[in-house]
């Protein structure tokens, strides 16, 4: 038993311990990583309350630990919310790493640091044959996939992350401390390999502000869309939203539209489709989908599909885009499930043959992935789907996707549910790429 006096001076503290003491602000946190698309580039991004000095030590695993110094700067991210919380967003980008090398580094200032985390250089040869881990809708509540991935990640699985949208569900909320939250909660896999991200409609809360204060993806447009080279692919990341919040610029939806544009004339140079041969999209709604719940993909005439002809001018879709561009897999989230399709191209099957779908398909490739694990839970699937609907689950889960070589390009499902069982997976096989591969 406690003596008395013990017992009333413990009383005493129970208000204190209540409100709680308030953070260390020069307290470096929610450290991630992206690749900005540079060969031995490496950006390392994180957050403290203070405004503080933005540096990285670092040093190749095994050699003098932090024999390397690198300064970035930090913006304050002023939240929109009641509280108008401010947060100091830190980047560094480390250059002159050796490509496929493994770094150790911590981040900070001399008012605080990291703990220590590893990553490796990402291999810039157009041969490397990169694993990847991929999903959205990954929520800071019911994140039931997150553990799993964490280990994944931390045992070496994975050389990059690819979130197709919709985040903590959400960002914003509590005025951002949910966005924190997540953050931290993903810092177990984005602080060890790139975490790269698109922006889904859980994100339009002040015009995308923590989505994009937050992350640190290629190009200049604060992560909205972007392209990045890996291996023997050609990465596009998109904005699908730009079809749904007008209310933040019809003028956005075409510049991304002209940007994609230009991006894939130029990913389609025979000397550059030459070595990058697959080109892969990832946005956050699905063109197509057979989900029950009337989304844009549930409609035969969905604004991502076929764009919008209620806006001035009308709005072009993607769907003809991607294909007169030889566009080969196409990564969506949004619905909490997972769904693959036949080669599809105007809601009609274009299989490669009928006995091997995906060898030489004569249409792009569709996978949705929406079913991390949010607490929207998941969603249910239309009993009579078309017939470019190939596999469908609704396990929470998340897919796998090796860029093995420029022919052949391995995807899997992984059902979180089923304790990490594959329940799906397939090979997409091309000895072909561009508009011609479909004729
Ligand atoms: C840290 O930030 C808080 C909140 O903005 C402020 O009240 C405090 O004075 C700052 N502390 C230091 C050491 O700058
Ligand atoms: C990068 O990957 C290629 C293809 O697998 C391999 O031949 C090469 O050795 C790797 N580079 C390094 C520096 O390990
Ligand atoms: C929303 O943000 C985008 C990207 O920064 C910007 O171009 C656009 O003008 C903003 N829209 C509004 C209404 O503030
Ligand atoms: C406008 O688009 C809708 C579907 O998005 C379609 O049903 C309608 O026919 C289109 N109208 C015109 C004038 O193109
Ligand atoms: C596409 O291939 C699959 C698998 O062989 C088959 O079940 C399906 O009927 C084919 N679809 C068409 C339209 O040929
Ligand atoms: C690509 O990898 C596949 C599967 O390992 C292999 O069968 C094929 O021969 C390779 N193709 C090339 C062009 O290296
Ligand atoms: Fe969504």
């Amino acid at each position: 038993m406690l003596p008395v006096q013990a017992a009333c001076a413990l009383l005493s503290l129970a208000p204190l311990l209540v409100l709680g003491v308030p953070p260390i602000g020069t307290q470096p946190e929610q450290v991630h990583l992206s690749y900005p698309g540079v060969s031995g580039f490496m950006i390392v991004t994180w957050t403290t309350f203070n405004e503080t000095e933005s540096k990285v030590e670092y040093g190749i695993l095994g050699g003098r630990v932090f024999d390397m110094t690198a300064k970035g700067y930090a913006t304050l991210f002023l939240d929109s919310g009641e509280e108008k919380r401010e947060m100091y967003i830190h980047r560094v980008t480390l250059t002159g790493l050796k490509p496929a090398a493994a770094y150790v580094y911590h981040c900070g200032s001399d008012e605080g640091w990291s703990d220590v985390f590893f990553f490796i250089a990402l291999n810039d040869s157009t041969s490397f044959s990169p694993k990847f881990a991929l999903y959205g809708d990954l929520g800071n509540e019911n994140p039931q996939s997150l553990a799993r991935l964490q280990k994944e990640t931390q045992l070496g699985m994975y050389d990059v992350v690819l979130h197709i949208g919709d985040f903590a569900y959400d960002m914003h909320e509590d005025n951002a401390r949910i966005g924190d939250e997540f953050m931290r909660q993903i810092q177990p896999i984005a602080a060890y390999v790139p975490y790269m991200t698109c922006p889904g409609n859980h994100e339009a809360e002040y015009n995308f502000s923590n989505y994009r204060n937050r992350f640190s993806m290629p190009g200049q447009t604060e992560s909205l869309w972007y392209s990045w080279n890996l291996g023997s692919a050609h990465i596009i990341s998109l904005s699908t939203e730009v079809y749904f919040y007008l209310e933040f610029g019809l003028k956005l939806l075409f510049k991304q539209y002209k940007w994609l544009q230009q991006d894939l004339e130029e990913a389609n140079k025979p000397e550059n489709r030459a070595v990058r041969p697959w080109i892969i999209t990832m946005g956050h709604r699905p063109m197509y989908c057979s989900d029950d719940d009337q989304d844009d993909c549930t409609k035969f005439d969905s604004f991502v599909r076929l764009g919008r002809n209620d806006t001035k001018p009308p709005a072009p879709g993607l769907e003809d885009l991607f294909y007169r561009y030889g566009v080969d897999l196409e990564l969506w989230a949004h619905e909490h499930t997972y769904e693959r399709l036949w080669p599809v191209y105007g809601d009609k099957v274009y299989n490669g043959s009928k006995e091997q779908p995906y060898v030489n398909p004569k249409a792009p490739v569709h996978i949705v992935t929406g079913s991390a694990g949010c607490r929207e839970r998941t969603d249910r699937f239309n009993p009579n789907p078309k017939e470019w609907s190939a596999f469908r689950s609704t396990d929470y889960g998340y897919t796998r996707m090796q860029i093995v070589n420029t022919t052949h390009i391995y995807l899997e499902q992984v059902s979180d549910d089923q304790y990490g069982k594959v329940i799906d997976s397939i090979w997409v096989v091309k000895e072909k790429h561009g508009f011609s591969a479909w004729v």
